[in-house]
């Protein structure tokens, strides 16, 4: 089981993203965040590497970045996330206090496009999860910030077949890419870079 803190925290997300989708808020005042099973995902992936570094694009409110710093956490490592909506990054450092996670996320606030180009680091996994229209784009800048073994992880490519499908068909013809799409809640593509 996970540990109380986090628990506490990702159920009370899931509550008020529940509610927000009940009230019908628009997609921009929503948390838009992973369902638990893509978040027990998420974590089952980070959770066996030692020292997993960890890029996310899109963290919001915080939901996705707490389940992939509780995996972290067992073998070391971190998540760097970037999310540039002031509102969410500010509930964003709230709950991954409460979930007392701070050791393990970090959040780089601002525009991907512009900070991806500040990070030195390289990473051993990245979850792509902001707006549709840019996967493409990010892919290419992420993958300068991955070396061969890495695994790049995009949500929604079932969920938003246009523009997604074709996302997933130009990583699956890519000879220096191994990805496959997984039919779990939304659609994950699962990319392992090869060289
Ligand atoms: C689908 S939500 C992410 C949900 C989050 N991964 C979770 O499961 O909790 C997408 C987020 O990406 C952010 N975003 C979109 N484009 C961005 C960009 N270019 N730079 C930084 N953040 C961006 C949005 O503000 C939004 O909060």
């Amino acid at each position: 089981m996970l540990d109380e803190r986090v628990r506490v925290v990702l159920e009370r997300l899931e509550g008020e993203d529940a509610s927000e989708r009940e009230r019908g808020l628009p997609p921009e005042q929503r948390s838009r965040q992973v369902e638990p099973t893509t978040g027990r995902f998420l974590f089952s992936l980070v959770a066996p590497q030692t020292d997993c570094e960890v890029l996310e694009l899109g963290g919001s409110r915080g939901y996705s970045s707490i389940w992939l710093a509780a995996g972290v956490r067992h073998l070391g490592g971190r998540v760097l996330s970037l999310e540039h909506d002031p509102a969410k990054i500010e509930a964003w450092r709230r709950n991954v206090e409460e979930a007392g996670l701070t050791e393990w996320a970090e959040l780089v606030e601002g525009d991907a496009f512009e900070q991806l180009a500040r990070i030195d680091d390289v990473f051993d996994v990245v979850f792509l999860d902001a707006e549709k229209d840019d996967y493409e784009e990010l892919f290419w800048l992420a993958r300068e910030k991955v070396e061969p073994g890495a695994l790049i992880v995009a949500d929604n490519v079932l969920s938003h077949p246009d523009p997604l499908a074709q996302y997933s068909a130009a990583r699956q013809a890519d000879p220096s890419l191994l990805s496959v799409t997984v039919p779990l809640d939304r659609g994950l593509e699962l990319t392992v870079v090869l060289r």
